[in-house]
This record gives C-alpha cells, structure tokens and sequence, in this order.
C-alpha cells in the first residue's frame, strides 16, 4: 500500500487514480477546478466511462480515495505524486504545456521528504527533465529530495477501466534504478509485463505507439479509397492482412477517420516535435492530411445518392468521436454536421450519451431525437458517423419503413453489403461497392 497524490482529475488521472485506489493504494486525486471536486465529493463523476461511478464510489467509501482542491496538502500527504494534468493542442499544434510546469512548481513548493514524482501526462520528450529543474527550481525545504518517472498511460475511452486493471503493458521511464523500481511495484496488482527505460524513450513510446496507431488508421482508410476504385471489398482486404501476426488485425477497420482527445493532439505534436529537432516527418504529416480528407467522404457519397442537399432532411446517427463515450472532441460529426448545414439540409441527430455534449458545439438548428428510429422517420436518407451498439443492432426492417427514402450512408461499415442488399436499401459505406442506384434522384429509382 502506497500513498499516491494524482494532480488533475481529468480522464486520465481520475481512471489512474481510481484503478491504483482499487488495488489498495491510499489515493488523493486533487484538481484546482473546485466544481469538479465539489461533483466528486458528492458522488457524481464529471465524465462518461462504464464503470467508474461504481469504481469512484465503492473506493470513496472503503476510504481509499478522497478529493480535494488543497493541492499542496496532497502533495504533502503522499510519498508518489502523479501529474495528469491536461496537455491540449496550443495554436501552433504543440502540447501546451503550462499544466504540466505549474504542477510541478506546486509541487516544488510543497515538497516535504523524498517523494517520487511520476509523469503521466502525454508530454514532448525533455518534459521529465524540465520537471526536474521546475521542482528543484521551486524547492522551499533544502533537505527534501525527489526523481522524476515517466509512466504513460494507454487507455481508450470507453473501455479506460479493463484497459487500467487488465494492462497489456507499463512503461516505467528513468534514470533513478530505485524510483523506477516502485513504479514498476506499484503495477504488480495489475498482472502486467512492465518495460523499464529511459526518460526520453518512455516519454518517446507514448508519442511513437499513438502515432503508429493513427498511421494505421490512415493507412487502411487510404486503401480503402482505392479499393472503391478498384472493386475491391476493406474489410475482406483488413481481415486477409490482419491475419499476418506481423501486421495484426487491430486498427484496420476503415472508416471516417480517428478523431478523440489524443490521436489529433499527438500526431501534430510529434510532427512539431520532429520538426524542432530537424528531422521532417513527411510520413506522419500525411498521415494527418489523409485523416483530414477522410471525414468528408460522407458527405461526397451523400450528395452522389441523393443529389443536392438543399431542403433535405437527414438522420444523422452518433455524434461522439466513438461509440461508449460523451466525448466530442474532434469528433468528425463537428466538421460533418455543419457542411450538411451549409449545404441547405435539414439535421435530425441521435446519440445515446454524446448529446447534450454536442448540442453546446453544434448549430442550434440541429434537432436531436432520443432513437434511432425517432431520428430517422421521415428523412430522405440516414448518415451513419459512430457505430454505437444500437445504430449496430437497428431494425433494418422498421428503419427501411421509417425512412421516406431507404438510403443510408454508413461511415463506420456496420453492417454487410449482403444484408443491405437483402432489406432493398441504397447503401454506401466506405471502401467496398455501393448498394442500389449510384444517384437515388437522378435514375429515379423505384423504393
Ligand atoms: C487512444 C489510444 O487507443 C489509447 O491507447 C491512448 O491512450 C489514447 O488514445 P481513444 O482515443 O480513447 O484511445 O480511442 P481509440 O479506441 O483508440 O480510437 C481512436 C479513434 O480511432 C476513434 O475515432 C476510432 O473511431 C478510430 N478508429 C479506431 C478507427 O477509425 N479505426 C480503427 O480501426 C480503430
């Protein structure tokens, strides 16, 4: 059992913090957003992600877990300081990193003993370095002493807590054998393999395993672009490649692109990142450029099944950047929604938990419907943006009624060509042939 403080509430340092509780760790999660602690005291967790209210609770209650906004008295309290706070995306696409630095000053000023300074945020490599010097900077008692540890995290929203207590691995990074040797115990309860390195090239992994990820994405979404060319089907090509265990099958599914809180952050920070340091990352920029273009395939098939958009009323179908999340940050339906807009369409939206969340980001004259089938009555055609499991699991049967004109334009594949075929839908998806008439309005087709 150790004593932990986290610094920053958000996803990352709330699910950590929980998880470290869970496996018996006396835990401060502390943030200087006083509404997110007041929420958190209360009971109330301030984002979406299965599970964690229970985990919260049931930790909270067993005395493991407290909140606060003394920061200071945190640091004070534990002999392991996580910092997880937020490294947005700055003007420039840089990580912004002044979280980072006035966390690690608080914690120069409070420093009471040895303690053990962790890094979780996702920051450039040297962060762990500059942390150093801001703490030693900032150190009020002489005697105190500290090492800094990279220790990155790799959880996906929507599944953070199995990803936490059942971690494929943890990277422990720096140059003190000792403090990184009680990170690395730290993760014992999680029956995980744990990678010891270096500072820079745990800081490196982190940027090096988003940005692989990412470039797998737009790699499959750029086959998929020929394979339409070509007649050839993404998601037969995906499984025949996947099942070479040199490539893997994970991150192949084609689609409208990545969005969320870390893939576009990290991959214009590393191509930042590579440019400070002189090297030119031409691939990762491309990979950028592609995920770009990718989002507004839909609406280029949209316009190719019903020709213009002008007074046509469209179901859009999930909203959140991926499915079992609230989160909108780039989200491709921000940059899809308001080109429906300006192209005259009328909006009717639906997404189970994302939203109140996307009505705050999206034009008013979006409506929202609380089903799948409440959104889609009525619309000339059905855009699909995030594969949630009841857009997945619809009533093909009722939704092919409830549409004036049966014409869906899938961007995440979710359902077969077979199938579609069968329930007499016109249906574009991404990189496989389309079903039914090419341009719904121009041959006239008869529904
Ligand atoms: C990601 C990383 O997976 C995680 O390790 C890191 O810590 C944070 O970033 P997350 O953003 O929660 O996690 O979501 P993830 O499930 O990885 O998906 C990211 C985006 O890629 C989503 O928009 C998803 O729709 C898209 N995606 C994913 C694809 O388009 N195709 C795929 O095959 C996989």
């Amino acid at each position: 059992m150790r004593n932990i403080t986290v610094i920053g509430t958000g996803y990352v340092g709330l699910v950590s913090g929980s998880c470290f509780a869970e496996v018996g760790n006396r835990v401060i999660c502390c943030d200087v957003d006083e509404r997110k602690i007041n929420m958190l005291q209360s009971g109330v967790v301030p984002i979406y992600e299965p599970g964690l209210e229970d985990m919260v609770a049931r930790n909270k209650e067993q005395g493991r877990l407290h909140f606060t906004t003394d920061v200071g008295a945190a640091i004070e309290a534990s002999d392991i300081v996580y910092i997880a706070v937020g490294t947005p995306m700055s003007e420039t696409g840089e990580a912004d990193m002044r979280y980072v630095m006035s966390a690690a000053k608080k914690i120069g000023e409070h420093l009471n003993g040895y303690k053990i300074i962790v890094n979780k945020s996702t920051v450039p490599v040297g962060t762990g370095e500059l942390v150093r010097e801001v703490v030693q900077a900032n150190k009020m008692a002489p005697w105190a002493t500290f090492d800094v540890v990279s220790n990155p995290e790799f959880l996906r929203e929507g599944s953070a807590l199995s990803d936490c207590m059942n971690m494929d691995r943890a990277v422990v990074g720096s140059d003190n054998p000792e403090a990184a040797s009680a990170i690395a115990e730290l993760h014992a309860p999680f029956n995980t393999r744990v990678f010891m390195t270096d500072l820079e090239s745990a800081e490196m992994i982190k940027y090096a395993a988003n940005t692989f990820l990412a470039t797998k994405i737009s790699f499959i979404n750029a086959i998929a672009n020929i394979c339409e060319r070509v007649g050839a089907n993404v998601s037969d090509v995906a499984e025949g490649m996947g099942m070479d265990s040199r490539i893997g099958g994970k991150f192949l599914q084609a689609g409208i692109g990545y969005g969320g809180s870390c893939f576009p952050k990290d991959t214009y920070a590393l191509a930042h990142i590579a440019d400070k340091s002189g090297y030119e990352f031409e691939l990762l920029k491309s990979v950028i450029r592609t995920n770009q273009k990718q989002r507004m395939l839909v609406v280029d098939k949209l316009r190719e099944a019903i020709g213009s958009l002008a007074g046509k009323r469209i179901a859009v179908l999930g909203l959140a950047f991926k499915p079992n999340t609230d989160d909108m940050r780039e989200a491709p339906s921000l940059t899809i929604v308001p080109e429906l807009l300006r192209a005259g369409a009328s909006i009717r939206a639906y997404d189970p938990i994302a939203a109140e969340a996307a009505s705050r980001l999206l034009s008013d004259e979006v409506m929202y419907a609380d089903s799948v089938e409440a959104a889609v009555v009525g619309c000339d055609a059905c855009v699909i943006l995030t594969e949630w499991s009841d857009v997945v699991g619809m009533s093909l049967a009722q939704v092919r009624t409830l549409l004036a004109k049966p014409i869906i334009i899938d961007g995440r594949n979710c359902f077969s060509l077979d199938e579609m075929e069968r329930e007499g839908f016109v249906y574009h998806s991404i990189g496989r042939r389309p079903i039914g008439a090419v341009n719904a309005e121009r041959q006239s087709v008869n529904f």
